[in-house]
């Protein structure tokens, strides 16, 4: 039996592939939840811009808990994407619409699978939602994602509450500054017509100020290990 369950959304790549493959917990349990596979997890897939998939990952969540008998259950929700960059009322309605269930419901509804899943059970549990600087800034062309950053962010900061009051699941917001990631790629291919900022993202990437995801991945099991308070919304380049 594993000490530690960890489900991971978007461990296909980038930080989720990073947080995947870096767990400090030798013996944990990881379950991928995204759109392809993982290796090294046990695979759920699942398009998590689509609601239907939500009950889905919940029945998995609430499944897989109380078959757990170990003493530490982890949710590290770092599904999200950018796409489709441009402005709102040009992109298309359709995509524009998938990102903010993607970015800004699904993180909220999976949270609340969680914590319903997680309950009754006596482990140590935390869920860690991968925050943005997005929440706080503005960027032309990513108004979907800057939304959804937002919203998951006041998420955490009320319900954290809420659990120190009644609950006991930690609730976690961190953003982890630029990453070398796939997201950081279409970034940079995007046009300034729909992302006006890019040629700095442009610049910072040629002068190597990105930092990698297993370092990132490193920061962020040491903030799960560490004794951040339950509803706290952090940036690692502040701490
Ligand atoms: N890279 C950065 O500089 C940066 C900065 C701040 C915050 N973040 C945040 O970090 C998180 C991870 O991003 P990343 O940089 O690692 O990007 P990435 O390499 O593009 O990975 C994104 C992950 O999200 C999953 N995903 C995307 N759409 C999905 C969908 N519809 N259903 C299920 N899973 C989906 C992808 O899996 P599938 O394609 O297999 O579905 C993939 O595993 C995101 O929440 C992002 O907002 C990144």
């Amino acid at each position: 039996m594993s000490s530690s369950l960890v489900f991971i959304s978007g461990a296909s790549s980038g930080i989720g592939l990073a947080l995947a493959q870096g767990i400090p917990w030798t013996d944990a349990r990881i379950l991928n939840i995204s759109r392809r596979k993982a290796q090294g997890c046990e695979n759920f897939l699942a398009d998590l811009a689509d609601p239907d998939s939500w009950p889905e990952v919940a029945a998995l969540m609430a499944r897989k808990v109380s078959a757990f008998e170990g003493r530490r259950i982890v949710f590290a929700h770092s599904a999200g994407s950018l796409e489709p960059m441009g402005f709102a009322g040009e992109v298309e309605a359709a995509s524009y619409a998938r990102q903010v269930l993607l970015n800004a419901a699904a993180p909220q509804v999976l949270g609340d699978a969680f914590l319903r899943a997680v309950r009754d059970h006596p482990a140590d549990c935390t869920l860690l939602m991968i925050g943005s600087g997005a929440a706080q800034s503005v960027y032309e062309g990513w108004s979907a994602y800057c939304g959804g950053k937002a919203a998951v962010d006041h998420w955490v900061r009320t319900v954290g509450i809420e659990q120190a009051r009644r609950g006991g699941c930690r609730i976690l917001s961190i953003s982890p500054g630029i990453i070398a990631t796939a997201m950081q790629e279409q970034i940079r291919a995007t046009a300034a017509h729909d992302f006006p900022e890019v040629e700095r993202f442009r610049q910072l990437h040629a002068e190597g100020e990105l930092r990698e995801p297993e370092d990132v991945a490193r920061d962020l099991w040491a903030a799960v290990e560490g004794d951040l308070a339950t509803g706290s919304v952090i940036d690692l380049r502040d701490a």
